[in-house]
């Protein structure tokens, strides 16, 4: 057994996924409720996210995307949203270097260009600091949108077609695929939402097809390992079918 495979088997854990999403929601609800300002719900918020990054290296799991900032938070009081401009650069520059020494990779999808420079700066150095490695894949998802993305994409496919790098024939689900932000990325095998809301909020929504979902009643600030590998679990005891008959039917059947 591989020394990786320990803390996996401790925790009675069959299937890890090798892309896990996390729609982090609730974070000014958690602190609503403790008579906190939102933004103290959303500092600990990153700590749950930094227990979420060290628990999927101890897992094992490959990719991790963190929904950090949606392309539809700009309707947020101009303070909140200058308050998550804030926690992402502290978070980068606290950060960086340990996740670099722990062979993180980052990358951030999202559209940049409306990013303020000093934040473009800080997301270009922790993804060209950290390129090489080998580790966890960090994605952050900041300042996007699933539908701004596929926009973006089919500009990309038609400024080709145009330039005449690109047949229009040669259009298909993986030459897309390949012009997405995530391009190179698996898609998620399961996506966790906090907060007790149900909806996906634009994210990832090309590629989600075949995801598992888990929606959790908790807050986002209160997701800590137990709650990672409870979600880990329920995933494991899916069957996944991808539009075929069930494995369990077809060998009896
Ligand atoms: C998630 O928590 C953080 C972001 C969307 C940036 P919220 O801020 O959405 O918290 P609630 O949903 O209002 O409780
Ligand atoms: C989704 O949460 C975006 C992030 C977690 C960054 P929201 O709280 O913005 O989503 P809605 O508005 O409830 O759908
Ligand atoms: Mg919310």
């Amino acid at each position: 057994m591989k020394a990786a495979d320990a803390p996996t088997a401790e925790a009675g854990l069959s299937a890890i996924p090798r892309h896990v999403a996390i729609i982090m929601d609730g974070n000014g609800r958690w602190a609503a409720a403790r008579g906190l300002p939102r933004l103290e719900g959303h500092r600990r918020g990153v700590e749950a996210l930094r227990r979420t990054v060290r628990a999927s290296i101890d897992l094992g799991v490959e990719y991790l995307t963190f929904y950090s900032f949606s392309s539809e938070n700009w309707r947020r009081p101009a303070q909140e949203v200058a308050d998550l401009m804030g926690l992402l650069k502290l978070f980068i520059r606290r950060d960086l270097a340990t996740l670099h020494d722990a062979d993180v990779r980052i990358r951030v999808i999202g559209a940049r260009d409306d990013l303020s420079p000093d934040i473009r700066v800080l997301l270009d150095e922790a993804e060209t600091k950290t390129r090489a490695n080998g580790g966890l894949t960090l994605i952050i998802a900041f300042n996007y949108g699933g539908r701004a993305e596929i926009v973006r994409a089919m500009r990309r496919i038609a400024l080709g077609v145009a330039e005449g790098t690109i047949s229009p024939t040669a259009i298909d689900e993986n030459l897309v695929s390949r012009h997405l932000d995530t391009a190179g990325v698996p898609d998620p095998d399961l996506l966790i939402r906090t907060s007790g809301e149900q909806r996906i909020s634009n994210f990832l929504l090309w590629q989600i097809a075949y995801t598992e979902f888990v929606f959790l009643d908790l807050h986002w600030p209160d997701f800590d390992r137990a709650a990672f590998e409870a979600a880990i679990r329920t995933y494991g005891a899916r069957e996944r079918r991808f539009g075929a008959v069930s494995a369990v039917e077809s060998k009896t059947g």
